[in-house]
């Protein structure tokens, strides 16, 4: 981040920031990232950056002290977020089963804070929004969310039509990128089954069709929207972004061992979903052509290519490190 956004961050009064911004900041358009500390928000974060933009971000936990630490679930903390000419909102409680568990405060998250307004609200939405019976999925089709994570983005995107009118919703699925470990994100997390090639065999779902979508991305899409609204008001309302390859978890795990030369043969996969967790849709494959006629897209390099760009951190073999990305 640039110094700048050290400013911002010691600043937490609208009247401040706007002094701030107007005497100390350089000029250009200014984007405010909501969970700037997150998978998604790290790489929106450096997408605009690299272009030009003056970033700043929020986080929670991880915030300090790159970031102003804000909990959205506090109304008088979002009502003090600065207006920024973007405000991209990353942050959430993303994960389906933590959900079910503590409800209260994700929904609070996931849709209340959805009313935090710059002059362009960009919010990440989900493919859970579809129960997955009937891929694919256009922008215009009805959702139907199978657990109470889709249901809050769901309603966490009304919010955001409703309270900013031109807000562009972005919804995409299951995410992966450059990770600070590999449980971060449930792409990644399948390298502890291929790491583990031992006797024991490792049961991986083989059930569920996912699209395994970079976050690197859909940053640049959030960045490429963002700066077309500018000129542009008819880009508005809902947008799909999507990863083009169709694989289950084990088929991830079995294309990551390959990338790596490692063996697969202690992966086995699992066609029957495992009881006890939050329900899933079957198939949520995004319809992406919105984006794509409006050249706002861009071309995902292949999986095996940039999943292991982004494990090769996390090799045990040292080799890897060396002679194919050094
Ligand atoms: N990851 C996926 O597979 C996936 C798939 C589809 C859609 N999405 C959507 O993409 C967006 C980004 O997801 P992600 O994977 O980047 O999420 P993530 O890595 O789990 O990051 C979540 C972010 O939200 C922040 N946060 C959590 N609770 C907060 C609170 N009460 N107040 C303020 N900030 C809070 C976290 O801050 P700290 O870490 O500092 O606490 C973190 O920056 C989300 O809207 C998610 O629904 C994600």
């Amino acid at each position: 981040m640039s110094s700048a956004c050290a400013e911002q961050r010691l600043v937490f009064s609208p009247g401040l920031v706007q002094l701030v911004q107007d005497e100390v900041l350089p000029q250009g358009p200014r984007v405010v990232v909501t969970g700037a500390t997150g998978l998604l928000g790290r790489a929106v974060c450096r997408e605009f950056q690299n272009h030009g933009w003056t970033v700043s971000g929020t986080g929670l936990r991880r915030a300090r002290p790159r970031f102003l630490r804000c909990d959205l679930t506090d109304e008088d903390a979002v009502r003090f977020l600065f207006q920024p000419d973007v405000l991209v909102h990353c942050a959430a409680e993303r994960r389906p089963d933590v959900m079910e568990r503590n409800a209260d405060a994700a929904v609070s998250l996931n849709v209340h804070a959805s009313t935090a307004c710059g002059a362009l609200l960009i919010y990440i939405s989900t493919d859970y929004v579809f129960d997955g019976r009937n891929p694919p999925y256009g922008e215009d089709d009805c959702p139907n969310p199978l657990n109470l994570y889709g249901r809050s983005k769901l309603e966490g995107e009304r919010e955001a039509l409703r309270h900013c009118p031109g807000a562009v919703i972005l919804r995409v699925p299951v995410l992966f990128g450059e990770v600070e470990s590999v449980t971060e994100s449930a792409v990644t997390s399948l390298w502890q089954q291929v790491q583990e090639a031992t006797e024991e065999r490792r049961a991986l779902d083989h059930c569920l069709q996912r699209f395994p979508t970079d976050a690197r991305n859909v940053a640049a899409v959030c960045r490429k929207l963002a700066e077309r609204a500018r000129q542009d008001p008819s880009i508005r309302g809902i947008f799909h972004f999507s990863g083009k390859e169709q694989m289950t978890k084990y088929e991830m795990a079995v294309a990551m061992a390959q990338a790596f030369n490692l063996p697969s043969n202690h992966l086995v996969p699992l066609t029957e979903l495992p009881a006890g967790s939050a329900p899933r849709p079957v198939n949520s494959q995004l319809n992406c052509s919105r984006l794509e006629q409006l050249n706002l897209s861009v071309e995902p390099r292949a999986f095996s290519v940039a999943i292991s760009e982004c494990l090769w951190p996390f090799t045990a073999d040292k080799r890897w490190r060396q002679t194919v990305f050094h």
